[in-house]
Parts: C-alpha cells; structure tokens; sequence
C-alpha cells in the first residue's frame, strides 16, 4: 500500500513538474488576487483588457482599477499612460497595452509610478515568410500557423485558437502588425480563397490590435491576372492593382499593406520592365494611399556583378532617396549583407534623409543556429540600433534615424523576420522565444537595454514555475541568484559566444550551404555564383584573409559618414570585431593584445567552444528550479549547440591552416574532427 501511495505522489509530482510546456509562453497562467475593473467603454478590446486584469491581478486583492479614454497630449499614438491603479489612453489599444504593462511590472516587481509611454515606431511589425503550402522558409519550428497544403482554406476552431493565442501574445509586447505570408511571394496570395483566409486571420487579430499585412509579388497582374505585362507605368497595371487593393479592403477594413521583395533574388520587379524600385513602390502606395495603407518595400538587393555585394543595396537606393511617396518605407537588413553573426550597420541607415527608413530585423536564427543555439539576439540588435551613423553629427544612431526622432517621416516601421511555427513552444527552442520578446519590446521602446530585456522575460517566463525549488522558504532570494542571475548572463553572452565559434574578428558568410547552419568555408562549386560561396567573403589566401573594403579595396568604407569612414579605413581604429570585414590581412598581422591574426582567430574559437560549455554548466545547475520538460529540452538543445560549436571550431581552423600553414597554438585544444569528413558529411547532407 505504501509503496503504491509513494508511486502515485510521484506520478503527481511528475505530471505537475511537467506541466509547462512552453507554449503559454511569457504570459503564463497566476494565481490572480481579485479586482475591479471599471471602464465607461465597452467595446471587444476593452473585454480582453479587463479580462487580463481578471486573470492575471497581483496588485493588492480588491483593488479597484479604471481604465479611462480620453485625448492626452502628452501620450503618441496607441501610447499609455500607467499609474498603480488606472490606465489613460488615447484609444482601446493604448488601454490594452497600458494593461499589459501593469501586469508585467506585477510580475517582474518593477515600480509603478505616474509614467507615461510611447512607441518608438507606428508600425511593428512581424514577418512570415510562410509558404502557402504551409512549410516556412527558414522556419525552425514547425509548419506555417497560417497555412497549409490540405484543405487550406477551411477555417477550424484550432486554427482560430492559434492566431487568437499569437494575436494575444503579440500584443502584450506591443506587436500590431504581421506579414503572414513569405516575400517570396506567391502570386496565389491575391486571390480569392487565400484573401478570404487572410480576412478570418485579420478578424481574430483584430481586438488585439494587430493588422495583417500581405507580401506579394510584382509580377501578379500577369501571373495571377491575365494582363500580359506587370509594368508599374502601365494603365493596365495600374488599374488592376486598384482594383485588387479595393477588393482587399472590402474584406479587411483595416488591412495595413503590401510588403514587396522586387528585382532580388529572381523575383520579379519594376526592373524587368526597365522601372526603377521607386516606379514601382510609388505606383503599389498610390493604390493604397485612399485607405491609409502603406507599402514596405524591401532593399535586399545584389546581382552577379563584380560589386562588392554588401555596397549594391546602397548604390541602387541612394540614387532614389527622395522620390518616393510618403507612405513608401524603404525596409532595410540590418546589416549590408544578410543577417550575419555581426555586421556592421547598412549604411543606408541615416544616409536616406528624404525618405522613410524601416529596419528589418531577422528573430528566425537562419545564420545563428536554427532552434538548436540559445542565441538572445536582442544584444546584436541592440549594437545596431544604438550604433552611431553621424548622419546629423554625433548621437544619430540607427533607431533615432529610422524612428521619427531625427527625420520627419510620415510612417516609421520596424520589423522582424518571426521565428514562429506549429511547434506547441512556438518557436523550436524555449530560449528562442525570448528572441520574440526582445524584437517586441525594442520595436516599442528602442532604447531598452538587452539586460532589462532578458531580466523581464527570464522572471516572466520561469519564476515560480513548478520545480522542485518551489514553494521552499527562500526561494526568492534563491532564484535571484542562482536561476536568474546566471541564467540572465548565459543570454547576455550567447550571441559573443555564437559569433566566436563561428565567425569572430568580422568573418561572415562562411556558413555551411546546406541550410545555413554548420560550418563551410570551403563551399564553392564550379559554376556557382561567386557572391554565393564563402570564399567571396573570407578571401582566404596563403597572404591572409579577409574582404578588403577599405579605400584600397572595394571601397564600401567610403558608403559611410565619417569619421566612420576613415575610422573604419584605417586600421588602427577599425573596431576588432569588424577587422576582416573591412581588410585583407597577413595571417601574422599583429592584433592589439600581441596575438598574431591567426593565433587569435583559434583563441576566439575556442573561447567560443568554452562559453558554450559554460551555458551547460549553468543550464544544468538550474534543473531544480525548472519543470522537467523545459528543463530537458534546452539541455538537449545545449548539448547540439555544444557539438556544433566543436565542428565549426575544428572545420575553420583545419580548413584556414591549409593557408596559414601554422599549427593550432599549442596551448589550445586539438581538433577532434578530420577535415575531409566533415566536408564529405557536409555534401552528403547537401546532396540529401
Ligand atoms: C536570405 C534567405 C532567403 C530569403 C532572403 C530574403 O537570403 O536565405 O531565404 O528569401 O534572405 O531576405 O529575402
């Protein structure tokens, strides 16, 4: 009998460890003191903001709250302003915002005072690159919550509980935008059974404040429609893309716009008709100008030209700042390349003075280690946005160039390229929501720092959770410091430690080909275009290594405002983290601290290899304080992570002593891989 009551204590005790799952994300369920909501309006916003409060109240029980409407000038848009027991606002999502704020600084036991709060950006938005058949392109987590192949325009109470639970969780980080489908558009989005679709989407978004978007393809009117050209000059064009737009609105009043991948990777744009980008945006915001829409039109763009890749973007925009209409935002990477481990800024940043400028942020980790690395990308975005372009003298950084605050643009954006899937934790990996997160408090607030940031999101996501530490006299205090403090540290370091094992001293685009993820320098097949393959950019010789970009090179210095030009040309001043995307260096260049190039290039791999083994060290002292589930699943994550790192370690620094011909300093480890392996495992997977 006894041992039957122990077994079933402990069935309980498992079943309650394993209770989260990650899919409640950071808006998990409490034990709420009861409250009193009062509120004049009632409207299907209003209900969600007071049913939070309901829900989720852990101010003083029976408090009283009111949540009042009425113009202020003081507060921006769909801003707030919060005190202990009331929320002002200009508009019903303003309150909901002011809401969920309130809660979270309940939870995280921040004070409260009379405060007001503003958005840095109008728009703020996510991007799905969801395919209509339901896969993501570059998607970790599962299929698209969206789309799918069978039956796709059915709409299920599941599918209707999925986008109410993302609308929700978007809101409560300030999020009010979402592109559902990919860039790489599919002409089908336009049409009838896929608009209906997007406005059953639209319709459940709508209380919580978030408007749907739709990525589309330029070439539309003659792939979707029967017109025979898609020229952006062409009456026919032109009508056919209002009418299409009015039909769009007649079923989503309020839907946002357009966002547009043209003439870039082999999607079609205004260039195929001899246009340029700006004929093309114009004529799209036109047909959108009458209901407030606007359009997001995209500069990743390169071709197989014998320009340095990361200056083309720049030289085709520069020419057309200015002439774009006012509800056009030219959406730009954050980096001149694409989504690297560190780049430095775009240099469009800033440089567009006449026209409005979003940046695009990717929150999917394509290039930093899919759902398997806890990588907290918030510190990368935060180098970006907080980096100085001296458009305007000092202090013109990239969010104050792109939120309003130095250009007088009608519309500003941010947006992020969603990490989202079907995955019951959403995002793949429990540390990648965190990535969510961040992108939603940095859209609202761009001057937040990544260690508030991760303090929020670590107390909101695990404090209190059902562990074994729970409900113990101390736990407060025990947590602070032995879950939160070093696990606060562990996502501060990732992103240094990822770009260390992977590519340090300014190294980018070595990755594997085969899904951007493992390690492959080598990459180079005949025939393939050279901007492609890694060689391009580490320009590995038995004379050095990497891009030279200063005046004697390429000369994508010059793209930016000095002092940084020069700074960056000279490399005396070149950041170190940034060295071989801006020179070509000999493999015994002596760096600050008396390491030569190479010496140092291995220290950073191993440094990074070591850091990763630190994060299990911490993940693992923190089991007691975490579920099972989540516990396990990031260990196992972590140990990938840790496999990985070893592999990029030991592919780059066997592959780059075919040139350097210098051994691995002696002090540090040896490679446990062999190079001919991992390049044949490589091509095999390439192959599969
Ligand atoms: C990267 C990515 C593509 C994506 C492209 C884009 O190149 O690998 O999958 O389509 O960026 O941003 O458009």
């Amino acid at each position: 009998m006894k041992i039957i009551i122990i077994n079933i204590f402990f069935l309980f005790t498992v079943l309650y460890l394993s209770a989260q799952d990650g899919h409640q994300l950071w808006l998990r369920d409490k034990k709420a003191e009861p409250v009193t909501v009062v509120c004049k309006k009632i409207s299907a916003t209003i209900s969600i903001a007071k049913k939070e409060l309901q829900q989720s109240w852990l101010g003083n029980a029976g408090a009283t709250v009111t949540l009042s409407i009425k113009k202020d000038n003081s507060l921006k848009q769909d801003g707030f302003r919060l005190e202990a027991n009331s929320v002002k606002a200009n508009s019903d999502i303003g309150i909901l915002y002011g809401v969920y704020e309130l809660l979270r600084r309940q939870q995280t036991s921040e004070p409260i005072k009379n405060q007001v709060f503003n958005p840095s950006y109008e728009v703020r938005i996510l991007d799905h690159w969801d395919n209509l058949d339901g896969t993501v392109e570059r998607g970790y987590a599962g299929h698209s919550i969206f789309w799918r192949k069978n039956d796709p325009f059915t709409v299920t109470d599941l599918d209707k509980r999925l986008w109410q639970e993302y609308a929700r969780a978007n809101a409560s980080i300030g999020l009010n935008g979402a592109a559902i489908d990919n860039v790489n558009a599919s002409p089908k989005i336009l049409s009838t059974g896929y608009l209906r679709r997007a406005k059953a989407i639209a319709d459940v978004f709508r209380p919580y404040g978030v408007k749907v978007y739709l990525a589309v393809n330029f070439a539309s009117p003659s792939t979707l429609g029967a017109l025979k050209t898609a020229d952006p000059l062409d009456p026919g064009v032109i009508a056919w893309w209002k009418n299409k737009v009015k039909e769009i609105y007649r079923l989503i009043p309020d839907f946002g716009g357009f966002l547009v991948k043209a003439s870039s990777e082999g999607q079609p744009g205004p260039q195929n008709y001899g246009r340029t980008h700006a004929d093309g945006a114009n004529m799209l915001a036109d047909a959108l100008k009458p209901y407030g829409g606007i359009v997001m039109w995209r500069a990743f763009v390169y071709s197989a030209n014998n320009e340095d890749r990361a200056k083309q973007a720049y030289d085709e925009f520069m020419p057309l700042d200015g002439k774009f209409r006012d509800n056009v935002i030219v959406q730009v990477k954050n980096g001149p390349v694409d989504f690297q481990p560190r780049e430095p800024f775009s240099p469009l940043f800033g440089a567009m003075k006449k026209t409005s400028v979003a940046p695009e942020l990717q929150v999917t980790q394509e290039y930093l280690g899919h759902s398997v690395y806890v990588v907290f990308l918030s510190t990368m975005w935060e180098e970006c946005l907080k980096s100085d372009t001296y458009q305007q003298r000092a202090g013109s950084t990239v969010s104050r160039c792109t939120d309003g605050s130095i250009y007088p643009q009608k519309h500003t954006v941010i947006a992020g390229v969603s990490n989202v899937g079907l995955d019951t934790n959403w995002c793949g990996n429990q540390f990648a929501q965190a990535n969510w997160y961040a992108f939603g408090r940095l859209a609202w607030n761009d001057t937040l720092q990544s260690k508030q940031i991760a303090d929020e999101w670590i107390k909101l996501t695990f404090y209190n959770d059902p562990s074994q530490k729970s409900g113990e006299e101390d736990y407060a205090n025990d947590w602070n410091k032995n879950f939160l403090a070093p696990v606060k540290q562990m996502m501060l370091d990732s992103r240094e430690a990822a770009v260390n094992f992977m590519m340090p001293l300014g190294l980018h685009h070595i990755m594997s080909a085969n899904g951007h993820y493992g390690p492959g320098p080598w990459w180079a097949p005949k025939g393939w275009r050279p901007d492609w393959t890694p060689p391009y950019y580490h320009q590995a010789s038995t004379n050095g290594i990497g891009f030279d970009r200063t005046r004697n090179g390429s000369d994508a210095v010059d793209q930016y405002h000095e002092p940084l030009a020069s700074e960056f040309n000279d490399l005396s001043t070149c950041p170190e983290n940034l060295l071989l995307w801006f020179h070509h260096l000999p493999w015994d260049y002596k760096l600050h601290n008396g390491h030569t190039l190479w010496d140092a290039l291995c220290r950073h791999y191993e440094k990074g290899v070591n850091q990763v083994r630190e994060f299990q060290k911490i993940w693992d002292k923190a089991a007691s304080f975490v579920d099972s589930t989540r516990f396990i699943e990031v260990q196992r994550k972590l140990r990938e992570q840790c496999s990985n790192a070893i592999l990029w370690k030991d592919a780059c620094e066997l592959y780059f002593e075919q040139f350097s011909h210098l051994p691995v300093p002696y002090d540090l480890e040896r490679p446990i891989h062999n190079l001919d392996t991992i390049i044949a495992d490589e091509f095999k997977h390439s192959n599969d």
